[in-house]
């Protein structure tokens, strides 16, 4: 049944990317600001500097964000999805895999990313 899913989101993940990241896709980047900055929903913003917002201090673990439109889509999705993929040792808790954002969040979240120089 686990195969079956992780067959089933691949899959979907060919599908369903492409079209997230579009350019000129308002909604899906302002869905994607509100889920960085909300506390219950990604919180992002707890640990990352991003578009401007500066943060210092004993909260701010991740890096400031920065030239993440260069990044590819799949890239940023499998880094929200599980960070320990690209770094066994990451501070970052695996938002996807813990099952915290769904798959349309995590779509808002990349498409907001793509938005960061
Ligand atoms: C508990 C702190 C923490 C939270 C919360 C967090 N991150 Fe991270 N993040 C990190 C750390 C530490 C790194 C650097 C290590 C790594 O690459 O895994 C990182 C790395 C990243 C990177 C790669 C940056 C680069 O330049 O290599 C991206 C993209 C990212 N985070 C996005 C997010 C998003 C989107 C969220 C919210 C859903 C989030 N992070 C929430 C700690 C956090």
């Amino acid at each position: 049944m686990r195969r079956l899913h992780k067959i089933l989101f691949a899959l979907s993940l060919g599908i369903v990317i492409p079209v997230a990241a579009q350019a000129g896709d308002n909604a899906l980047v302002k869905e994607g600001a509100k889920i960085f900055k909300t506390k219950n929903l990604g919180n992002c913003i707890s640990c990352h500097a991003a578009n401007g917002k500066k943060l210092d201090g004993p909260g701010s673990l991740g890096p400031k964000l920065s030239g993440l439109s260069a990044w590819p889509e799949k890239a940023l999705h499998d880094k929200i999805y599980d960070p320990y993929t690209t770094n066994p040792v990451s501070a970052m808790p695996a938002f996807g895999k813990n099952g915290w954002l769904d798959e349309h969040q995590i779509q808002a979240l990349v498409a907001y990313l793509k938005t960061i120089n």
